[in-house]
Order: structure tokens, then C-alpha cells, then sequence
């Protein structure tokens, strides 16, 4: 083989097992090129993948060309879901083993959950491959693949499942529940992944122990109320001094709103309502965490932590606009038709493009929290030891240095 070096190694035997593999090389037929070692397409299982393009219509005795993008841009998508969820799965392990309390791991967490959002950046392209194959093009082959459907992926859905959609969230569609699309064994390894631990639930474990939240020590959420109303009263005398009464009742109004605001921050009840309706995600200590990360994010304890939620908060964005993308191309190729699936199609698909699937939600809305930067309670190093010790206190978390 003339390609790629790296696998005209013997990299994986020791030298005994390679004498063992050299005197099997001459019975299983291997390529001389390969020097006794494995050869790129073994190691990549090349004759499965490429010979895994089926095409439907062609068994059907009516060859249709196009077929074989959509079948290719499919397995393509699958295999990145799977990546995915090989990246996810290793985060959420991370997390469960108690490995984040050691924070140097969390700089694994923070670049696979990194790769997460590039892989979904590549996703959103590869639509617009499938999108030169046109309507009619597709109409010719359409026939073949009912009653398959992106419902029956797997994948897709535990990756939702473990990132941390609700059931109670899904749009529902045909008055099915979206596991009786599945097989009894998937169907079984999709209720295991709504009942683990979801990223959602675990990054919000681990901001609720957000240093220098605690009320007998920094007092993050107290030292910033405190300030808030003290802000807004200061802006309340500014207004009241206006002398024009039109300009004054206006201000006042706006006031008023961001006042509310405010207060719906500080009332623990009511955050425990927006709990319930699903209008929140976030534990109440998690969203001052998020908070206080938001606010320090220059501290260098605070640095990597903020990385993790705008790449959470990226995760979010992407796959609302892979939805729109694949609505998008749905609506170009099939109209408003039917699904294959069962559902109504393009408006099944479309409703699903929406805060309902938003996992981070919360994170987002933190912006409407933001206040002046003299509002935010000071920090000082010398006496806030917290900005650089790390949270870890007991040995068994640090003594790994690999988590895996
Ligand atoms: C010509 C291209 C495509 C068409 C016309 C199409 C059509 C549809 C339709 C109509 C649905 C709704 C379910 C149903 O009633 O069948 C659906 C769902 C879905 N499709 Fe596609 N699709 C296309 C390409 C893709 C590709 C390339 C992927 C990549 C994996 C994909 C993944 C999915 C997934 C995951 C769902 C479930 C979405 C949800 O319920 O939120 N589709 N598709």
C-alpha cells in the first residue's frame, strides 16, 4: 500500500504477537504492502462500510442515481451521531465518577464538549449536499423506502435523550409515543437513557457548587441582591428628579418592567413554578452558579467554566438550526405531504424548531440578569482564596490523572 505510512506499521503488536500475525499474513491472504501489519482497510472494516450502500430502488429492478447520495448523506450523519455520543457518553462519565471534582479534568470536559459543537457545525453543511439532489429526483425513489423514517434513528434520539430533552417537551405527533417507533431492544435502551443522568442534570449539580456561592462564606447571591435593589433605587431617584412628568411617567414604566425583572430572580417560588412548567431547567442554586461564572468569567478559576457554557449554549443553537435546516430541505423536496414516518411532515417538523428543545435554556436567558459592572459584588484575591484553590479536597478524586 502506497498511502498513508501510518499504516504500513506494525503499530498495535508486540513483537512476538507480530511473528504470529506475519505467520497468519500468508493464510488470511493480506497485501505484502501491509509488512505483516494491518492495512488501512482493515482497520477501517472498509469492505462493511462501502458495501453498505444498498440501494432500494435497484433491488426494485428501477435504478435511481440519486439514491445513493441520500443513502451515503445518511450513514454519514449516523456516524457523526455516533462520534457524538461517544464524546458525550465519556463527559457524562466524567461527571457521574466525581473526576470534575479534580478540576484539571475539566479541561477534557471542556474540549470534547468543544468537538461536540464542531462535528454539529460540519452537520449543518453536509444539508446542503443532499439539497442538489432535486424534488423530482427524490420523488423517483420515495416510493421504496416507506415506512422508514429519521423517526427510527436511534441515535438522534438518545443523543437528545442524554443531553437532556424531557419526554413532556417532545411535540407530539399521531398520539404515539416517539419510543413505539423503535425495535423492543432499542426501545429498552432508550428508557435507560431517559432514566441516567442526563448533562443537563450533571453540569447542574456541579454549578450548584459553584465556589463562593456559599451564604457563610463570599455570599455571592446575598452581596448581589443587596446591590441590585440598592442599583435600582439610586435609578428611581434619577427618574423621579426628571423634570418633565411625559418623560418621567415613561421612564417610570420601564422601570417598573426592569424592576420585575429582578424580582422574579430573587423569589425562589416562582423560579420553582417556571421549574414545573418546563420554562426553567435549572436547579435555583445552579442558575446563581451560572450566574456568578457569568459575572467572573475573567477570574482564572472561572475562565474554563464559562468556556464550558457557551459551548453548552453553542450545543443548543446548532442542533435548533440543524432542525431548521432539515425542515428546510423537507419542505423543498416533499412539500407539505405526509411523512413517512406517520407524521404531518413539514409541520410536525417545523413545530419542533423551538425553545421546547432547548436544553440550556436557562443560559440564555442569563442575559437579561446582566446588570452594571459596579453592581456586581467585588472580588478580592488576597482574601478570596477560592479564585484559586481548587475545589478538590479529597485524594481519591485527585489521585487519577486520566479519568477514562
Ligand atoms: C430528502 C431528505 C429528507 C427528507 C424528505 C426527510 C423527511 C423527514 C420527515 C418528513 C420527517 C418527519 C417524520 C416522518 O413523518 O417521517 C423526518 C424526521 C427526521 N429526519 Fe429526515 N428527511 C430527510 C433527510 C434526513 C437526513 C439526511 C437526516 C440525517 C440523519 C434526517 C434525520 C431525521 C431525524 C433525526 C428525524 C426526526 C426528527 C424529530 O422528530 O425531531 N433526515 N424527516
Amino acid at each position: 500500500m502506497s498511502g498513508c505510512p501510518y499504516f504500513q506499521q506494525k503499530f498495535f503488536s508486540t513483537s512476538k504477537q507480530q511473528t504470529e500475525d506475519e505467520n497468519n499474513d500468508s493464510q488470511i491472504g493480506v497485501n505484502k504492502a501491509s509488512k505483516g501489519g494491518i492495512i488501512y482497510g482493515d482497520y477501517l472494516k472498509l469492505d462493511k462500510i462501502l458495501t453498505s450502500q444498498v440501494l432500494q430502488s435497484e433491488l426494485k429492478g428501477n435504478k435511481i442515481h440519486d439514491e445513493h447520495l441520500f443513502i451515503v448523506t445518511h450513514q454519514a450523519y449516523e456516524l457523526w451521531f455516533k462520534q457524538v455520543l461517544w464524546e458525550l457518553d465519556s463527559v457524562r462519565e466524567i461527571f457521574i465518577s466525581g473526576h470534575v471534582r479534580d478540576e484539571r479534568n475539566m479541561l477534557k470536559v471542556n474540549t470534547r464538549v468543544h468537538r461536540i459543537v464542531m462535528i454539529f457545525r460540519l452537520l449543518l453543511d453536509q444539508f446542503a449536499v443532499l439539497e442538489t439532489m432535486t424534488a423530482l429526483d427524490f420523488f423517483d425513489f420515495r416510493e421504496y423506502l416507506s415506512p422508514a423514517s429519521g423517526f427510527q434513528s436511534l441515535q438522534f434520539r438518545l443523543l437528545e435523550n442524554k443531553i437532556g430533552v424531557p419526554h413532556n417537551q417532545r411535540v407530539p405527533y399521531d398520539r404515539r409515543h416517539y419510543r413505539d417507533n423503535f425495535r423492543d431492544q432499542e426501545s429498552e435502551q432508550l428508557l435507560r437513557s431517559e432514566q441516567e443522568s442526563t448533562l443537563l442534570q450533571l453540569v447542574e449539580q456541579w454549578m450548584e457548587r459553584t465556589p463562593g456561592l456559599e451564604e457563610d462564606g463570599f455570599n455571592f447571591w446575598g452581596k448581589l441582591q443587596t446591590n441590585i435593589f440598592k442599583g435600582l433605587e439610586a435609578e428611581k431617584e434619577k427618574i423621579e428628579q426628571k423634570p418633565d412628568p411625559e418623560m418621567k411617567e415613561e421612564l417610570m414604566a420601564e422601570f417598573i418592567k426592569h424592576k420585575d425583572t429582578f424580582l422574579s430572580l430573587f423569589d425562589e417560588k416562582r423560579h420553582e413554578h417556571l421549574l414545573s412548567t418546563g420554562q426553567r431547567r435549572l436547579s435555583y442554586k445552579a442558575l446563581q452558579g451560572a450566574l456568578m461564572i457569568y459575572f467572573y468569567r475573567e477570574e482564572p478559576r472561572f475562565q474554563v467554566p464559562f468556556q464550558l457554557l457557551t459551548s453548552l449554549m453553542d450545543i443548543d443553537t446548532l442542533m435548533t438550526k440543524w432542525r431548521y435546516n432539515h425542515v428546510c430541505m423537507v419542505h423543498r423536496m416533499i412539500g407539505s405531504k405526509a411523512g413517512t414516518g406517520g407524521s404531518s411532515g413539514y409541520q410536525y417538523l417545523r413545530s419542533t424548531v423551538s425553545d421546547r428543545y432547548k436544553v440550556f435554556v436557562d443560559l440564555f436567558n442569563l442575559a437579561t440578569f446582566l446588570v452594571p459592572r459596579d453592581w456586581i459584588p467585588k472580588l478580592n484575591p488576597n482574601e478570596h482564596s477560592f479564585l484559586y484553590t481548587a475545589e478538590c479536597c479529597d485524594s481519591s478524586y485527585c489521585s487519577s490523572d486520566d479519568s477514562d
